[in-house]
């Protein structure tokens, strides 16, 4: 798969009011104290961590790790460009794992071995979060082939949501929403740089194509729901 490298790149999941909602949600699930350890994978510009950071000022700067290195990476948290199954193979354990969309980029077979893997890095109250898109009925607006590429990732997520169940243990089931509101022209933006990895493979004529159809099935301003859903584990 291509590089995905626009995803928080000033879209509605790198907004204040996005990070400060999904932290609130964050916060039912770990109770956060000067001394937690955060470890978040497949960071991307690291706003999440960057954000809890500078609430709990904790003892320990969250790490966040992704295989690219993006410019506006946070600065107060640390920063590792490496791959998520080579990091955890050694350093130390967490309080809080967070893989928020992200397992869609690992193969059945790597998924397990995250798993595995994340399981021995959680300290013994510690807590594995997964988050990904809810996949029926999912709101995000789409052209036609757009959406076909997004269906046919989500029966993917399925199989993998599986894995997950499979592999992991006392686990719990929560949605996180975000009303979204956007200005259409914001979000051609967003399609034309590929924000999303059900664009990343489509070609330039496709994307313009997309476009087209996305100025004539919406009004100026697009509002829809953005669902996530939380997969909670302990040790
Ligand atoms: C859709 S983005 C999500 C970014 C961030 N977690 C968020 O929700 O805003 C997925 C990120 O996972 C990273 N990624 C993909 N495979 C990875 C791997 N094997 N190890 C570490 N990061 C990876 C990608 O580079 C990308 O930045």
């Amino acid at each position: 798969m291509k590089k995905l490298k626009n995803w928080d790149n000033k879209t509605w999941l790198s907004s204040k009011s996005y990070i400060s909602q999904f932290n609130k949600f964050l916060k039912t699930k770990i109770n956060f104290n000067k001394n937690s350890k955060i470890l978040d994978i497949g960071c991307g510009r690291a706003n999440i961590i960057s954000a809890l950071q500078k609430k709990y000022k904790f003892k320990n700067r969250p790490i966040g790790i992704d295989v690219i290195a993006n410019k506006e990476v946070k600065k107060n948290i640390i920063f590792k460009r490496v791959d998520a199954l080579k990091y955890l193979k050694k350093h130390e354990k967490y309080d809080l794992i967070l893989i928020k969309q992200t397992i869609h980029f690992f193969s059945k077979t790597n998924l397990n071995h995250l798993l595995n893997l994340a399981k021995i890095r959680l300290n013994p109250k510690g807590k594995l979060l997964i988050f990904s898109l809810k996949t029926k009925n999912n709101k995000i607006p789409c052209f036609k082939k757009m959406r076909k590429n997004l269906e046919k990732s989500l029966k993917r997520d399925e199989t993998l949501f599986k894995i997950i169940k499979k592999n992991l243990k006392k686990i719990s089931y929560t949605n996180f929403n975000f009303k979204v509101n956007i200005s259409k022209q914001k979000y051609v933006r967003m399609i034309r740089e590929r924000y999303i990895s059900c664009l990343l493979n489509m070609s330039n004529k496709e994307i313009n194509l997309g476009i087209s159809e996305i100025k004539s099935k919406y009004k100026n301003q697009i509002k829809f729901t953005d669902t996530l859903k939380c997969i909670s584990c302990r040790k």
